[in-house]
Formats: structure tokens, sequence, C-alpha cells
């Protein structure tokens, strides 16, 4: 999908971070931009900033988890956008410490909203998508999460949500490759935003929220991460080349080594006699 300008996009997370930097990214190609969010009220203030670019924005509020919600808000997009170009799963959340103490309530919020999530906005919005005549292009956020493992904090749900979703963007860019409908993910490395305070967002049923910082985390260390908009235009770059991964830290090429490297380490072994 070369030309974005008149397209739709539909931005999940898009009220914090890095859904509001590619938000914005979108908005300056000149796309309407359907911006969704489950805290309240902040969808609607960056749809503000998206209006300003001289676009449509639509705030909606959602919680990624909710298929019911989805269904309805795949057809209200429909109603009124006609299509929907690109759709931007990203809406995330990060639990942290060791992986060993990950409660229940842990691993079934952080693979709601980072696994199920994600498949929800597919589930809700491909079979449109494949009917429209117009373009369709899927950008599932994951992270180097999904391909490494921290080397600083431990972040073991939090990756294996990541890597879930990665196989399954993989899985679909594959699948979908023959039908023209371009899938990438998204693998940031270190980047500015709330995730640390991901804790704001915890349901009720899962311990309810609190604006404690994960553990390890602290607001200054985000801070000298990169800036969300810098990755919000790697993301047009890469739905322009239809790329199956999208990169906005090229210098974090050397971790993913050294964790394939182990795993070639032990192919190595099993390879020798004894
Ligand atoms: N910040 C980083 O360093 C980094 C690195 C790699 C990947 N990521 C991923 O980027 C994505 C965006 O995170 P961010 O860093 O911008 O953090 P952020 O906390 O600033 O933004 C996340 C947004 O998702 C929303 N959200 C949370 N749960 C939701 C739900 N159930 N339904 C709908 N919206 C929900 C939050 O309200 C928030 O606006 C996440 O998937 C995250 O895992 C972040």
């Amino acid at each position: 999908m070369d030309d974005l300008s008149g397209k739709v996009a539909l931005v999940t997370g898009a009220g914090s971070g890095i859904g509001r930097g590619i938000a914005l990214a979108c908005a300056d190609e000149g796309m309407d931009v359907i911006l969704a969010d489950v805290q309240e009220g902040t969808a609607q203030a960056v749809a503000a900033e998206v209006e300003a670019k001289e676009v449509q924005a639509l705030a909606v509020d959602l919680d990624v988890s909710d298929t019911v919600a989805y269904e309805w808000l795949a057809e209200r997009v429909y109603d009124q956008f006609g299509e929907l170009n690109l759709l931007v799963n990203n809406a995330g959340v990060m639990t942290a410490g060791p992986v060993s103490q990950g409660s229940q309530a842990d691993w079934h919020w952080t693979f709601r909203v980072n696994l199920f999530g994600v498949i929800n906005g597919v589930n809700a919005f491909l079979p449109r998508m494949r009917a429209q005549d117009g373009d369709a292009h899927i950008v599932n956020t994951v992270s180097m999460a999904g391909l490494r493992l921290n080397e600083q904090i431990p972040l073991g749900v939090y990756s294996s949500s990541k890597h879930a979703a990665l196989a399954y963007t993989e899985s679909l860019h594959d699948e979908l490759a023959t039908e023209g409908i371009g899938v990438s993910a998204l693998c940031p490395g270190g980047v500015d935003t709330l995730i640390g305070m991901s804790e704001r967002n915890r349901p009720n049923e899962f311990g309810g929220p609190s604006d404690q910082a994960a553990r390890g985390f602290s607001p200054g260390m985000m801070s000298q991460q990169m800036n969300p908009e810098d990755v919000g235009r790697v993301v047009i770059r890469g739905v322009k080349a239809n790329r199956r991964l999208i990169f906005s830290h090229p210098e974090l090429r050397a971790q993913v080594e050294r964790r394939y490297q182990r795993i070639m380490d032990d192919f190595d072994f099993f390879s020798q006699q004894d």
C-alpha cells in the first residue's frame, strides 16, 4: 500500500505512547483515523491532535478483550467510513517480575490484552477487509520481547505473551499473502511511553488498577528511550513496504543473534556424538 492518503486507519491503545505516535503518523499521511482506547478520555484527546492535521478522527472507548464491543465497532466503522485500510492492533500491557512468580491474574490479564486483544481485532475486521475493494493491511504491535529474553529486567510473562503474538502475526502474514492483505509485526525496543505504568489499566477482576510502576521500572527510565512519534513514522515505512517485521531499534540486532546462538548451541550439542 504505497499511497495512504485518503485511506482509513484504526489504532487501538491510541490514547497514549506508541498508539498515539502511530495515529499521528497516519494523519500526517492524510489518513482518517479511528482511535480506540480503554482509558476513558485519552483517545478523545489524541483525536483532537489528529483532527488538527485536517483529517477525520473518531474516538471510541474500547476494551480489546471485549469481542462484543469489537463487533459493534466494526459495524460502526464500516457504516461511517465504508472500509478500513489499516488495522493497528497496538493496545498492550506489561507485567514484570520473575516468571515463576507470575500470578494467575498476571498471566490471564497479560494474555487477554496482548494476545487475545490482537486476535479479537483481526477476527472482527478481517472478514470485512477481505470483502472490501480497497487495500488492506494489519499491523500488530509485538515487541523485541517477542524475539529475545530481556537481559536487564525479568519480563517472562510479558515476553511469553509477545512470543505468542509474534507467532500469530507471522502465521497470519503467510496466510494472507496470497489474498494481497499485508500483515506486519511491529517489534520495538524501549520507547518513551506509559507502558511501565500499565497497572493503571488492570481490571478489577485481576486485582484492580494501581498507580505503582511495574517491578524494575521507574518513569525516568522510560524517558531515555525512543520517541513514540518516531516509531509511528517507522510503522508507515514498514506498511508501505509490506514488511513481515517492523524494527524501530536496529541496534538491538545483536540481542536477537545472541538468543538464536544459544538455540544453535543446543542443536550443535545434540548433533555431536557422545
Ligand atoms: N514502550 C515500550 O518500550 C514498548 C516496547 C515494545 C512494545 N511495546 C508495546 O507497544 C504497545 C503500546 O504500548 P505503549 O508502550 O505505548 O504503552 P502505553 O501504556 O503508553 O499505551 C498503551 C495503551 O493501551 C491502552 N490499553 C491498555 N489495555 C487496553 C485494553 N484492554 N483495551 C484497549 N486499550 C488498552 C492503554 O490505555 C494505553 O493508552 C503495547 O502492545 C506494548 O506492549 C512497548
